[in-house]
């Protein structure tokens, strides 16, 4: 650990706070973190807080609002707020009403990465690692299913519902840098290696993987996989912890240049910076939050 490290692990202790980080956060601050995970890991683990007064979050805006959704009478900080996830920004709630009025009787099921605003406008929230159960668990049999196309793509393959993607090109830019002659040129170079790629990449290079995983569906896949090769194709830094938790495997990033340049805000300083200040608190409006709380909570039932 560094002096910075060493620090935050007292700050942590002096105010009684946890850090909850996201998988594609860097080395120094996933080893600092009381827990680490995908987005509904977090959301779950979000439910949970008992005793902490601070919280800070390393991820980007959408996923500490929803731990505040969840946790209206508590402390979220966030140690860089323009640590935005633009896909989230790209299904305004005006947009979710006007599919609503256009299509009154789908359900409306957004992904997580949305803002407070447009998941008060949803009967659920899904993550990429339940999608399928929760549009599944529903009675209705048409869906409107945002912002990311990619991932109604996915879901669509695996139901017989119809899923109606909203807006028509939501997108991951990170996600967006993978190609289907990265996964060829792989296949061929690296033979003994099983392909893993994230449900935000486009369809025809989730076609051409061994398996389409959420990050902590990667996690449990290499863990428990007999193979030793994987090639990871989500954000760079997921390689940085399946390789401390796998030291037996050999695991390559498909791309190099798939960086989250949001999620990579968070430093070690800023993170100390947040803990001692106690900024930057995330507020979502309680009206906004009173409404969005209800389709976070939903999908909390199906998934846990
Ligand atoms: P996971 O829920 O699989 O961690 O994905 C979150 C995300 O933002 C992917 O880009
Ligand atoms: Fe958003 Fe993509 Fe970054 Fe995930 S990787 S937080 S979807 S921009």
């Amino acid at each position: 650990m560094n002096y910075d490290q060493k620090e935050i692990l007292k700050l942590k202790k002096d105010k009684n706070a946890i850090i909850l980080a996201h998988n594609y956060q860097p080395a120094e601050i996933q080893e600092v973190a009381d827990f680490l995970g995908d987005s509904l890991e977090l959301c779950i683990k979000a439910s949970q807080i008992e005793n902490a007064d601070l919280v800070v979050f390393c991820g980007v805006d959408f996923m500490a609002e929803t731990a505040a959704i969840l946790n209206p009478s508590k402390k979220i900080l966030i140690p860089d707020p323009q640590a935005e996830c633009p896909m989230a920004h790209m299904l305004p709630a005006e947009e979710v009403r006007k599919f609503k009025e256009m299509y009154p009787q789908a359900a409306v099921v957004l992904y997580v990465n949305t803002l407070a605003e447009a998941k008060a406008e949803a009967d659920i929230l899904c993550t990429s690692a339940n999608a399928v159960q929760v549009v599944e668990s529903l009675e209705e049999d048409q869906v409107l299913f945002g912002p990311d196309m990619n991932l109604a793509g996915y879901v669509q393959k695996h139901t017989d519902k119809e899923v109606i993607p909203i807006p028509e090109v939501g997108y991951c830019y990170v996600h967006k840098m993978f190609n289907q002659e990265d996964v060829t040129f792989s296949r061929k170079n690296y033979l003994d290696a099983e392909i893993l790629v994230h449900p935000e990449c486009d369809i025809e290079v989730q076609e051409l993987a061994d398996q389409v995983l959420s990050t902590g569906g990667m996690m449990r896949h290499v863990a428990e996989s007999s193979k030793k090769n994987f090639l990871i194709g989500t954000e760079v830094d997921m390689v940085t912890r399946l390789r401390r938790e796998n030291p037996d495997k050999l695991i390559y990033p498909l791309l190099d240049k798939a960086i989250c340049e949001d999620m990579k805000l968070h430093t070690l300083k800023k993170v100390k910076e947040s803990l001692i200040e106690e900024k930057f608190l995330l507020k979502v409006p309680e009206e906004i939050a009173d409404q969005a709380r209800s389709a976070v909570e939903r999908m909390l039932e199906v998934s846990q």
